[in-house]
């Protein structure tokens, strides 16, 4: 087998970034990654299975390699879908050597080593019991900007709609001086933001004991050369005051909280078991309205869970507009194996499901288109992420992670990407801003060594 590899990346944000960690590990094996499936020895497939039958587009995916078949290529299904169909996967694909979930992950470098050894029929399908999390310096990070950082792996929670507990294991934190000292690594290396991750962030649990989930963001929003901390996902169940005070004593901590409410009836969330009430995540979201700065609060929201009345989705409805969020990802509920909403009769109409998805991007749309207006005039730091030669503009991103498009003031110019500037912003729209370069300080950090970019579908 030839010692290259194409990787292809589906699902959330840890996907992606677990996409940087066996990049990484591979290239510490030995391994050149290549752009085009073609000319790779081994073909890996981070897979994501949170909605809609992604079991049956993954096998889809595998028929069409096993047309790629040849001399020597390998192929490794890994991911949330790797774990949840297991051993079936050799079943339908037999050209497929590896099928490996993420808790396995740290024993990567044995698991190539049996592949280039002949191996065919290697796993990595640990139970969701392990304590270990996957640990690695050798990270390719593939986004020029932010550094990611996971610091809680997989999830207790059995919200009744959700593969993660299943397919990523029982939820295990890594000690606080481990994300610092990695926090420091990336710093050092010219990074200027910093984004943690896990798929309940703020149920972190230092095994230490030494710090709080607020705490740690404070260190690292006070470490020297952080510009920006980023945080994601929240769990509203978990979501304490002292991470507003925090972000209220802290300006490097973003101003954006990313809470998914999922519905925004009583009713319904305690059918989801997500532990809270209507009334719980509206006194969350009474704390993040009164805080020092103006936060932007982003959630998800499932409309047509099993059992929701007109009457409950009217709750969600009218939930977007006591919250006012910036953006809300909303899904039509999908039955997902091995949970327990399966078992429950999936009793709303497919037709009704989208109407009521309809209704609610309608509504939400309305309420962004109103809210953003906020920021006209307004001055926001902006990171350059890049250029739009076609229409003359900078792409930046404010705190708030909105999309800001500007221009330069007359003969100032082109910023670097990765430098912060000041931009007034000058026009809303409902997703984005537009604006003007201030004459103000412009920040430029070191540059640095980049890696390639992940193209994530
Ligand atoms: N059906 C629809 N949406 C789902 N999500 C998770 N599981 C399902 C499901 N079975 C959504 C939730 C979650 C987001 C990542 O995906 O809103 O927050
Ligand atoms: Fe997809 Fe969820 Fe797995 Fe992320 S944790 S890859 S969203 S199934």
């Amino acid at each position: 087998m030839s010692k290259t590899f194409y990787i292809e990346t589906f699902g959330c944000q840890m996907n992606a970034h677990d996409s940087e960690k066996v990049i990484g590990t591979l290239e510490r094996q030995g391994y050149a990654q290549v752009q085009d499936e073609a000319d790779a020895g081994l073909i890996v497939y981070n897979t994501c299975s949170i909605r809609d039958k992604a079991e049956q587009k993954v096998f889809h995916r595998l028929n069409e390699y096993k047309r790629m078949q040849g001399e020597g290529k390998r192929f490794a299904v890994i991911g949330c879908v790797a774990q949840q169909e297991g051993e079936k996967i050799f079943e339908k694909a037999p050209y497929v050597s590896l099928v490996a979930g993420s808790a396995s992950y740290r024993n990567l470098p044995q698991m190539l080593d049996r592949l280039e050894a002949g191996e065919r029929r290697i796993t990595g399908l640990d139970d969701r019991q392990t304590d270990e999390t996957f640990e690695t310096e050798f990270t390719a990070r593939t986004n020029p900007h932010r550094g990611y950082i996971t610091i809680i792996e997989g999830c207790d929670k059995f919200c009744a709609y959700c593969v993660v507990p299943y397919t990523r294991g029982k939820e295990r934190s890594r000690t606080s001086a481990s994300v610092l000292a990695e926090a420091r690594r990336i710093v050092d290396e010219g990074y200027t933001e910093i984004q943690v991750l896990g798929q309940n962030v703020n149920s972190y649990r230092d095994p230490s004991g030494r710090m709080s989930f607020a705490e740690l963001l404070t260190a690292l929003g006070q470490m020297n050369g952080i510009r920006r901390v980023r945080f994601t996902t929240s769990h509203p169940r978990d979501f304490t005051r002292d991470i507003v005070e925090a972000m209220d004593a802290t300006p490097t901590l973003c101003d954006h909280i990313h809470l998914p409410v999922q519905s925004g009836s009583t009713a319904v969330l305690q059918a989801m078991q997500r532990e809270y009430t209507r009334e719980w995540y509206l006194e969350r979201m009474s704390w993040i309205h009164g805080a020092k700065r103006d936060i932007s609060i982003t959630s998800d929201m499932i409309v047509g869970f099993p059992g929701e009345t007109d009457a409950d989705f009217e709750q969600t409805i009218t939930l977007l507009g006591a919250v006012r969020y910036d953006s809300v990802f909303a899904f039509k509920f999908s039955p997902r194996p091995n949970t327990p909403a399966v078992a429950m009769e999936d009793s709303i109409a497919e037709e009704v499901k989208t109407e009521r998805l309809r209704i609610l991007n309608e509504r939400q749309r309305e309420i962004q288109r109103e809210h953003y207006g906020r920021h006209l005039n307004q001055v926001l730091e902006c990171m350059v992420e890049g250029t739009n030669p076609a229409r003359g503009q900078v792409v930046g991103r404010s705190s708030q992670n909105k999309t800001v498009n500007f221009v330069m003031q007359p003969g100032q110019p082109a910023p670097a990407v990765g430098s912060y500037l000041p931009v007034r912003i000058t026009r809303t729209l409902p997703n984005s801003l537009v604006g003007e370069a201030e004459a103000g300080p412009v920040f430029v950090p070191e540059q640095r060594q980049r890696s390639p970019l992940v193209v994530l579908q």
